[in-house]
């Protein structure tokens, strides 16, 4: 269930003028997230596709990715792709899969390992789906039995927070056992949730591809998503792809000799996820993103522990992402009621996304701070005591 922004109850003057007639929340969601205000003032210029702004502008997104992600621009290349993060893992895993012969390994523990699965079948791809619990990280020692199997893969992917539960997988361990085993095999992280806030050794522990898009820890307006590739392995992808607008080493080479996108670039975003970026950077970059969002994840925690909430995932396991709450067995609760209780007071939460335990899912990245965690507890016992239900929870 995806929430509809609620119009200010009584137009405007300036909103029959055609200005902004919606009302901002808070939200504590896996995406959209919520920006800081230079970041939504950033998209108020409208530049040509094929200026010299905007193509500079591009240029410093590139550059400044390759920088967060920690990896040598000559052996990387970052390629952003218009759409949400689900275009840039499809872009990724059809371009790596050659026409003839292709053959993917799915490591799964949630949702999003789920859809790597669906893509594949989509795109009648062969595939493997190695499927472990959904409270769990993936098993290392299961992973590396089939890796040593004998079976060969054109690629191997893997989620890195599996933003469905909140687990966060163990990719660098992974990365060495598919170089040791699959040499052969592109491997692929979907670090969709968890790039720029929780790192990872690429280069090092044999990643080929890490994806992630401008709306989750780098705190840019949706609208793109974007790749670290491995040049190499990239360029020897050309051919393979077979959709157009999803070929990332089409887009790669237009994007090193004009400087521009293939199509229509998503300007706007472009320009407001610079001002991210420079935010990300002045502000402490990764290490102060990763301690902001832990400040707020503990109070989250500590908070629903007292109102009585449980977890889905051991606190070992879980990361600082996303928290999956279980709900709590209740005949007055209803996760309908809550959603559009506190929305009604700005607060917007989450569905679980858990296919086999009852959750609702509490996100505390994107610009929000200690202050915002502790606003949204007290909406939480408000909306909950007004639900008619016992606070500790039963
Ligand atoms: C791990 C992961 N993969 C893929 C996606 C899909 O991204 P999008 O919804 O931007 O298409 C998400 C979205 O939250 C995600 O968390």
């Amino acid at each position: 269930m995806g929430p509809t922004p609620t119009p200010v109850s009584s137009l405007s003057s300036s909103s029959s003028r055609g200005m902004n007639t919606y009302k901002g929340k808070k939200l504590f969601t896996p995406g959209p997230l919520c920006t800081s205000p230079a970041v939504k003032q950033a998209m108020l210029v409208d530049l040509g596709s094929r200026g010299k702004q905007f193509m500079a502008c591009t240029t410093y997104v590139r550059q400044s990715l390759l920088e967060i992600a920690q990896v040598n621009p000559e052996d990387y290349t970052a390629v952003l792709l218009q759409g949400s993060g689900t275009y840039c893992v499809e872009a990724v895993l059809q371009t790596t899969s050659p026409r003839q012969g292709a053959k993917v390994l799915v490591l799964v523990n949630g949702a999003y390992g789920q859809r790597m699965g669906k893509m594949c079948k989509h795109a009648g791809l062969e595939m493997t789906l190695l499927e472990f619990p959904e409270d769990q990280p993936i098993h290392v020692p299961t992973v590396e039995r089939l890796l040593a199997s004998g079976e060969r893969w054109t690629t191997v992917s893997i989620v890195h927070c599996e933003t469905s539960s909140g687990v966060v997988n163990p990719v660098e361990v992974v990365g060495h056992l598919v170089r040791l085993h699959q040499p052969q095999a592109a491997l692929i992280v979907d670090a969709m949730s968890s790039f720029g806030a929780i790192p990872v050794d690429i280069d090092g522990a044999g990643i080929d591809y890490l994806v992630s898009s401008a709306n989750k820890c780098l705190e840019g307006v949706p609208g793109f998503s974007f790749a670290i590739c491995r040049k190499q392995h990239l360029l020897s992808c050309q051919g393979n792809c077979r959709v157009l607008s999803l070929d990332l080493v089409d887009q790669y080479i237009t994007f090193e000799s004009t400087g521009q996108f293939r199509f229509t670039p998503p300007t706007h975003t472009i320009v407001a996820f610079s001002t991210a970026l420079r935010q990300y950077q002045a502000s402490g970059g990764l290490q102060a993103r990763a301690e902001r969002y832990k400040e707020n994840r503990a109070i989250l925690v500590e908070g629903m522990k007292q109102l009585g909430f449980k977890q889905l995932v051991a606190e070992k396991d879980s990361g600082f992402i996303i928290t999956s709450f279980l709900v709590p067995k209740h005949e007055k609760f209803d996760f309908k009621e809550l959603y559009s209780k506190l929305s009604d007071k700005g607060q917007v939460i989450y569905p679980g996304k858990a296919t086999k335990a009852e959750c609702i899912r509490v996100g505390n990245i994107g610009h929000l701070f200690p202050e915002d965690m502790r606003h949204l507890l007290t909406c939480m016992e408000e909306v909950l005591r007004d639900m008619g239900l016992p606070i500790p929870l039963p």
